[in-house]
């Protein structure tokens, strides 16, 4: 079976069995095509609320997964692959949020959304790259606990020197592989080239970037500048889907060690299998969770716009 074939097998199932499909930006462009919605954490968390299907796939990691079962209780929720998980997800528990929030009683804790819905019923408001600054800023409190990505905190920190900042030294594992080395060398290679990057990137590479931005930002951002040529400081898939929609500029992934292995697990075929009920892991969250992990998503929503 070509691709093709089996996009269009995914098209008519999906209709037939009323399944939205939701794509995280760093999935492939055959899984893009098929796609009811693709965007940033921030867009597949709003989306997934608004979704009319009953049953929604998310092709992304698990804890976009949650966050999905958390907007939509009552929907089937299912994660396309059962083993895509997140690292920085991983590195903090619960436990490790009560025991930080005692040592700053006066921090709100703000957790960045790559957490797993656990930790969430810990903390006062979620986060995500393209909000962090909005949120913060719209956030009365001085005194801000930041959890987990310590990076993506420093870059929102730079921002709003008027609060106070405390970290957990997390971090995302793909972004962290991006060094200055890179960007000497990629400068030098395309000088006229703009540098877009995630901040999840280390400060010294976000320091010397054109702009700064989550996944959709980076592409709007490319999508709408008079510039050619873009050397892109995040996951491999960007160059790829950029490549697709701006086919008269020229894309540069910064590293070629930027991919997520996590974020590639997801196959077509792993769609279809979702799709058809053969495959995919049902996310299930206790009640108590959801309820909990929900006030801070809420929060993130309202502060967020
Ligand atoms: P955004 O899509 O929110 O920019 O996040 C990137 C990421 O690493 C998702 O895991
Ligand atoms: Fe997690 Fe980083 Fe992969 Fe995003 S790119 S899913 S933060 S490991």
């Amino acid at each position: 079976m070509t691709t093709r074939e089996l996009q269009d097998k995914i098209l008519e199932k999906k209709k037939e069995n009323d399944v939205c499909i939701l794509a995280h930006a760093y999935q492939s462009q055959d899984i893009w095509e098929i796609a009811d919605y693709v965007g940033d954490s921030y867009g597949l968390s709003v989306q997934a609320s608004r979704a009319p299907q009953k049953t929604v796939i998310m092709a992304g990691v698990r804890f976009m997964a949650e966050t999905c079962k958390t907007l939509s209780p009552d929907k089937k929720v299912l994660l396309a692959n059962p083993m895509a998980g997140c690292p920085m997800a991983q590195q903090m528990d619960r436990d490790a949020v009560l025991k930080m929030k005692a040592e700053h009683p006066e921090c709100a804790v703000v957790a960045y959304i790559n957490t797993t819905a656990s930790l969430k019923t810990a903390v006062d408001v979620v986060v995500t790259s393209s909000s962090a600054v909005k949120i913060l800023k719209n956030m009365a409190e001085k005194d801000i606990l930041f959890i987990p990505d310590c990076n993506l905190g420093g870059w929102v920190e730079k921002q709003l020197p008027e609060k106070n900042f405390h970290f957990f030294q997390g971090g995302c594992p793909t972004h962290l592989r991006m060094t200055a080395g890179d960007v000497r060398a990629a400068r030098a290679a395309h000088p006229d080239a703009l540098l877009l990057v995630h901040p999840e990137c280390r400060a010294d590479v976000t320091e010397q970037a054109d702009y700064v931005g989550s996944t959709t930002g980076i592409m709007k951002f490319a999508e709408a500048s008079d510039a050619r040529e873009f050397i892109i400081g995040t996951e491999s898939s960007i160059v790829q889907h950029l490549q697709f929609s701006c086919p008269d500029k020229k894309f540069y992934l910064l590293s070629k060690e930027c991919v997520c292995h996590n974020m590639k697990m997801t196959t077509l075929m792993d769609v279809y299998n979702s799709v058809v009920g053969l495959g995919g892991e049902e996310i299930t969250l206790p009640e108590d969770v959801i309820t909990e992990s929900l006030k801070p998503i809420h929060r993130m929503i309202e502060l967020g716009g």
